[in-house]
């Protein structure tokens, strides 16, 4: 009852912030639709992934798991336990776990680690227990780990429904990796962990006068990106998802404790983005963190990358391509 899986992580092109407040908060249904990107690092020891494998067995007498070597605790332990226990129940097997997981960038430096980290533990789990779920879902389950994580299933460009219950809150594929043509160059401005997750930054989002207007305004964004995906409007895509970035980062900053995951430098760089078009076409979009995604074509990736690591405030840049999606894999961790 061993299964590995390997799961991409996702950028949100219409973020995802805040919970439903008609729904228990713990099924992690957002007040939103939101639409993400599935990302593959184009550089061979960066891919963008979280590889997983989790071993159901009556030898084991707790549950334990690790990321990254570390072993989850309190709140971390409890969000894996989130996905975990409702497919135990449904398989009808009470045997303990170990766990382990290794994600090939920074944890929590908002790019997505919890994202894939969930994808990823969800498809090992439900392979592990040998049930078979359909994969709206798996998406539904990874959704209960970390809402993000219910796109990082599907590959491609992916559209999540907000839903009004665990069963219709599920993401599904817009488009598949090879059919929309689009690169993020990622700036990391800062490795650190940030302070405050978004599991955390999600609960305090209503509080700002601002969020009724942003979730309003992103039902239109999520429809309006999708026609524009399926329609190749590039300019269309990368201007609803820079807007979308700043609505949310203004809810985040006006809430109450306000939130600031933005550094000085990220302001820098989306200025200097802004600047850089309409020359080089890009758009910014940064999710709980203060890295900024730069979203381009393909074919500019490379010269904005080049500017990006001339730029004296940018540490790093990772290119990333649109990913399939995420899936099991015949190689275990342990
Ligand atoms: O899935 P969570 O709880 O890590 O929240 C994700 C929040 C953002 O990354 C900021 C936006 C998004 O839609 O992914």
């Amino acid at each position: 009852m061993k299964s590995s899986a390997i799961a991409h992580s996702n950028i949100a092109l219409v973020k995802y912030w805040g919970r439903s407040r008609t729904h228990d908060p713990s099924l992690n249904i957002p007040s939103t639709d939101s639409v993400g990107m599935t990302k593959l690092g184009e550089s061979d020891d960066i891919r963008l992934l979280t590889h997983t494998t989790i071993e159901f067995s009556d030898v084991y007498e707790q549950d334990s798991a690790t990321l990254d070597g570390v072993f989850l605790t309190g709140r971390a332990m409890e969000r894996v336990l989130k996905v975990v226990n409702p497919l135990r129940t449904i398989a009808g097997i009470s045997h303990r776990f170990k766990m382990m997981s290794r994600n090939d960038f920074p944890t929590q430096a908002g790019l997505a680690s919890s994202a894939s980290g969930f994808a990823a533990l969800t498809i090992a789990t439900v392979d592990g227990l040998g049930i078979s779920l359909s994969k709206r879902e798996i998406s539904a389950f990874a959704r209960l780990g970390s809402g993000s994580a219910a796109r990082s299933i599907h590959g491609g460009l992916v559209y999540w429904y907000k839903g009004d219950s665990h069963e219709t809150s599920f993401a599904r594929q817009i488009c598949g990796p090879t059919e929309f043509d689009m690169s993020a160059v990622i700036a990391i401005i800062h490795k650190g962990r940030k302070e405050v997750t978004s599991d955390v930054g999600h609960k305090s989002a209503h509080t700002s006068p601002f969020d009724r207007a942003r979730v309003n305004i992103s039902r239109k964004q999520a429809k309006d990106i999708e026609k524009a995906i399926l329609t190749d409007d590039f300019s269309v895509v990368g201007r609803i998802s820079e807007e979308s970035s700043r609505y949310m980062h203004v809810v985040m900053m006006t809430s109450d404790p306000p939130l600031f995951y933005w550094h000085p430098n990220t302001l820098r760089l989306i200025k200097l983005i802004q600047k850089l078009r309409p020359s080089l076409e890009c758009y910014a979009s940064v999710d709980a963190g203060p890295n900024v995604h730069c979203l381009c074509r393909p074919e500019d990736a490379y010269e904005l990358r080049k500017i990006l690591d001339e730029t004296d405030y940018v540490n790093m840049t990772i290119v990333a391509g649109l990913a399939g999606g995420s899936h099991k894999t015949g190689e275990h961790l342990f």
